[in-house]
Order: C-alpha cells, then sequence, then structure tokens
C-alpha cells in the first residue's frame, strides 16, 4: 500500500519560500526581461507561484524531456519531447525545475541549451536532493536541500498521480 499523507513541506511553507526566491530573482536580474523555462510537467506549480512574485519583465516558455533507456542512463543524454518555441539567443534565462536529483537532467540540459548562446542561464529548481548526484551539479537557486526519500505533491509524481497536492509529502511502501 502507498502512503503519502505525512506532509514534508507545508503549504505555507512552501508559499513564503517561493516568494523569497522571486525576490531573490527580482534583485539579481534588474532592468532585464527573464525568460522562465518550465521543465513539464513538474515544474507547473512551481512555475506559476514562481513567476507571479518575480517583479520585472518576465516571459515563460516549456520544454518536455525525458531519459532514454535504464541502459543509457548513466550517460545522462536525454531526449527532447517538446522543444522551445523560440530561440533563446541573447536572453536571460532561468530554467525552472521541480527537482534534482542525480543531475544528469539538468546537466545535460544546462549544456544543450548553452549551445543556443543564451546571454545567460541559471537554473531555480524546488527541491534538492544532494545525497543523490552522480554528476556534479549546483543549482543557482534552491527552495530547499532534502534527504534522500521519494517526494511527491506541489508538480511531482509517482506513477503521474499526487502532482496536484498542494504540499510536499513522501512515499512510503508497504
Ligand atoms: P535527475 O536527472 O536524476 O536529476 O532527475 C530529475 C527528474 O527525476 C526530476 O525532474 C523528476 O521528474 C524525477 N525525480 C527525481 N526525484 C524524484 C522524486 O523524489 N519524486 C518524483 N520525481 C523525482
Ligand atoms: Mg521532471
Amino acid at each position: 500500500m502507498i502512503k503519502t499523507n505525512e506532509v514534508l513541506i507545508t503549504k505555507e511553507q512552501l508559499e513564503k519560500r517561493v516568494a523569497e526566491l522571486g525576490a531573490q530573482i527580482s534583485k539579481d536580474y534588474e532592468g532585464k526581461t527573464i525568460l522562465l523555462i518550465g521543465i513539464l510537467k513538474g515544474s507547473v506549480p512551481f512555475m506559476a507561484d514562481l513567476m507571479r512574485h518575480i517583479d520585472g519583465d518576465v516571459e515563460i516558455d516549456f520544454m518536455s524531456v525525458s531519459s532514454y533507456g535504464s541502459s543509457t542512463k548513466s550517460s545522462g543524454v536525454v531526449r527532447i519531447i517538446k522543444d522551445l518555441d523560440k530561440s533563446i539567443e541573447g536572453k536571460d534565462v532561468i530554467i525552472v525545475e521541480d527537482i534534482v536529483d542525480s543531475g544528469l537532467t539538468l546537466s545535460y540540459l544546462k549544456s544543450h541549451l548553452l549551445s543556443r548562446n543564451p546571454a545567460s542561464l541559471k537554473v531555480c529548481t524546488m527541491l534538492d536532493k544532494p545525497a543523490r548526484r552522480k554528476v556534479e551539479f549546483k543549482p543557482d537557486y534552491c527552495g530547499f536541500e532534502i534527504e534522500d526519500k521519494f517526494i511527491v505533491g506541489y508538480g511531482l509524481d509517482f506513477d503521474q498521480k499526487y502532482r496536484h497536492l498542494p504540499y510536499i509529502s513522501w512515499i512510503k511502501e508497504e
């Protein structure tokens, strides 16, 4: 049986931290237009909340990626399922992600997007599980560092479920 009733990060804690991240980003990018790139589908609630806490000009776009089969997983090559609508050349880009786990997805994505010549490229993640890293990767902005648990809620899924939860919980299999 799967239980998700233990709340790890409450709705109120999420709201407070997202507001802080928005304020920090607004300060760091003063006078610039920011292009937020949300990685589907997990980043959706975080992206929607974060952008409403940024003062200044914001544009948004989305990308959907998936890792290749498990045999090539360690290579960190990801397949682009939905690409961006527009060029990011010369733009100040922030990738918005739900969680950094092994770091493979974001380190690949970051080097891939850098080849498209943005003016700048940073990463903002809601959660970070540094204990699980397979490649060195440090997000520029991070909501919460968490221990090695399988997380659901606020965009994160288990078998496509629980993304809608307004808080962050973790899965306990019994
Ligand atoms: P990475 O390439 O291992 O860093 O994988 C990142 C992706 O794996 C995230 O964007 C999530 O979609 C998924 N993921 C990693 N950890 C969790 C978790 O605890 N719960 C749900 N999805 C996760
Ligand atoms: Mg994801």
